[in-house]
């Protein structure tokens, strides 16, 4: 039997959970997991080695086209190149924060956003899916924690990952990025009028990714689950 394609926006601010709910729900659902931060933080990779003045709009628009970011795999590509474990640094995240500000970058990384997302069925989670990217998705979730929470969680991430900072640096760096995120002039982070918004705080990722599920498979979208 060939399945309707649908797609599942997740948005919501930095440590949220919408990475760890979208890769949970994508694995039981056997669809395709789209992290779309992954793409402004590839590109913020870029800037960073590129040297160029991101306020400089022709040298961006350059810098645009000379760009290709891709997923194979569960890894992110940046010209090909494998680029998991470096856009993942304090730098990067706040990097890619202040780009993702810009024009060209969303026109850009938007439209392969939409490419990637209409031949198959996808959960895609980032800051505008569901207003921008898919506004006529049929499930959309608005993930939200305190900041607190959210700074733990990404403690606990980057000191995995070897990182040395604090929790009042990284829930300096949250505040921070929030802030950005809700204030630029261009689709700031904002819950989709339509969106079902879960306050994921004390909820655990089993809870959270139940719940996404469960509205699926209410709706007779998925026969795999
Ligand atoms: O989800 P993340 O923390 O990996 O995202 C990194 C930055 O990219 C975030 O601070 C805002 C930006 N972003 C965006 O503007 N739109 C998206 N759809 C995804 C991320």
């Amino acid at each position: 039997m060939t399945e309707k394609i649908f797609q599942i926006a997740i948005d919501g601010p930095a440590g949220s959970g919408k990475s760890t709910i979208a890769k949970a729900v994508a694995e039981r659902l056997c669809i395709d997991y789209i992290d779309t931060g992954a793409m402004y933080r590839a590109f913020a990779c870029k800037i960073k080695n590129s040297g160029i003045d991101m306020y400089d709009e022709a040298a961006l628009e350059k810098l645009l086209d000379e760009t290709d970011i891709d997923f194979s795999k569960g890894d992110t590509l940046l010209d090909g190149v494998k680029v998991n474990d470096i856009i993942r640094t304090p730098e990067i995240s706040m990097l890619a924060s202040k780009c993702s500000a810009l024009g060209p970058v969303r026109k850009k990384l938007v439209a392969l956003q939409q490419k990637m997302g209409e031949s198959k069925s996808v959960i895609m989670d980032g800051r505008d899916i569901g207003t921008v990217v898919f506004p006529k998705a049929p499930f959309k979730f608005f993930l939200v924690a305190t900041p607190e929470e959210r700074a733990a969680r990404r403690l606990k991430e980057l000191i995995e990952k070897g990182e040395k900072t604090t929790l009042e640096e990284v829930l300096a760096d949250i505040k921070q990025r929030d802030l950005q995120d809700t204030t630029r002039k261009i689709t700031p982070l904002k819950k989709a009028e339509d969106a079902r918004e879960i306050d994921t705080t004390s909820l655990s990722i089993e809870e959270v990714t139940g719940i996404v599920i469960e509205e699926v498979k209410k709706h007779g979208y998925c026969q795999t689950v």
